[in-house]
């Protein structure tokens, strides 16, 4: 591997335990990695190496992600829902770390809180990822920045527009890896769901650092002019499904539609990406938005060529597989 990083033992709670640096080189090494696989290589870096996922939460990407990354590289993995050990019922969080400390070498955790990712990480001696908490979800701004970076060549001088649910996951963790790249944030959100002020002020203060900026705006036709990246996310995150109704009326207004990309004033000059994170309630996923169709985006956007959500949704795996390499 050509990228240097020198992160061995490290745990991934929140994107902020990386440096700036680290990050944008762990995206390099996915890179590298991306194109290893495509080149036909099948590598050992992870031989001998076991990992653990425990999931509180479904997952189809991460999930799937984690176990072939480990795969490709000699790992092996393990899946563990959250039902099927004694987590939290006959066995504390730190008592179960201290087990699955001893036998991997690594853990991939899924869940509700992020104190439990945390104690993980404090009790089990060895490299914890966050695969996604009510509060964040770092290895997806990972495979998010990597999506940016194999369009755009690099982050410098872009803004990209998140719309919807403004204090969800993966806001707070696309904030940090925009403003740890020195890529433009704007969080498009109605004033219910305007994210943590202590978590935007945190953002500040690292975009003055490297040149970018944050803002959250309330009204998207405005806020979209100049926007190089929209993206969005389900308006409903996993564990919050009693406040469907009131979310779809606060949302409507933040759907991404084709009159939102056009308000960019870039959608004739190539330089406009749409992303979601998935899985995404558009209007030809019949089977889960029959009822109301379209939500968060329109099949319109969801099918554009400018909509890169399935090459995202890959590069979950590279990023991942970065990410268990550098660590382990
Ligand atoms: N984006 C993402 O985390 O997808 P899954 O829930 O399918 O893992
Ligand atoms: N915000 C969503 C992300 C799913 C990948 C959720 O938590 O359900």
């Amino acid at each position: 591997m050509k990228t240097s990083i020198d992160i061995k033992g490290r745990s991934l709670l929140v994107l902020n335990d990386l440096s700036d640096e680290e990050m944008c080189a762990l995206v390099e090494l996915a890179v590298e990695l991306k194109q290893r696989k495509q080149s036909g290589i099948r590598g050992n870096l992870l031989e001998r190496k076991n990992v653990v996922m425990l999931f509180e939460k479904m997952s189809t990407r991460t999930r799937c992600a984690t176990a072939v990354a480990a795969a490709d590289e000699g790992g092996q993995t393990e899946f563990l829902a959250g039902s099927d050990i004694h987590l939290e019922k006959k066995e504390s969080v730190a008592d179960t770390a201290m087990v699955l400390g001893k036998m991997f070498d690594g853990i991939m955790f899924r869940g509700f809180k992020q104190s439990t990712v945390e104690q993980l990480s404090e009790h089990s001696g060895i490299p914890v990822w966050n695969a996604l908490t009510d509060q964040s979800h770092p290895t997806q701004a990972l495979a998010d920045l990597m999506t940016i970076k194999e369009v755009f060549g690099n982050f410098d001088g872009l803004t990209l527009m998140y719309t919807g649910d403004g204090r969800n996951n993966v806001a707070n963790s696309l904030m940090m890896g925009c403003v740890k790249s020195g890529i433009n944030f704007i969080n498009c959100t109605p004033k219910e769901l305007t994210p943590d002020p202590a978590l935007i002020k945190f953002a500040e203060n690292i975009a003055t650092t490297n040149g970018s900026s944050v803002s959250v705006v309330h009204e998207p036709a405005a806020a979209a002019e100049g926007v190089n990246i929209v993206y969005t996310d389900v308006w409903v995150s996993m564990g919050e499904e009693s406040k469907k109704e009131e979310r779809i009326g606060l949302l409507r207004p933040y759907q991404v539609n084709m009159e939102l990309m056009k308000a960019t004033g870039n959608l004739e000059n190539g330089k406009l990406l749409f992303l979601h994170c998935l899985p995404a309630f558009h209007d030809s996923n019949t089977d889960v938005s029959k009822d109301s169709g379209a939500l968060e985006v329109t099949d319109d956007v969801f099918k554009a060529p400018f909509s890169k959500v399935f090459e995202q949704a890959e590069n979950r795996l590279h990023t991942i597989k970065a990410l268990m390499v550098a660590t382990i």
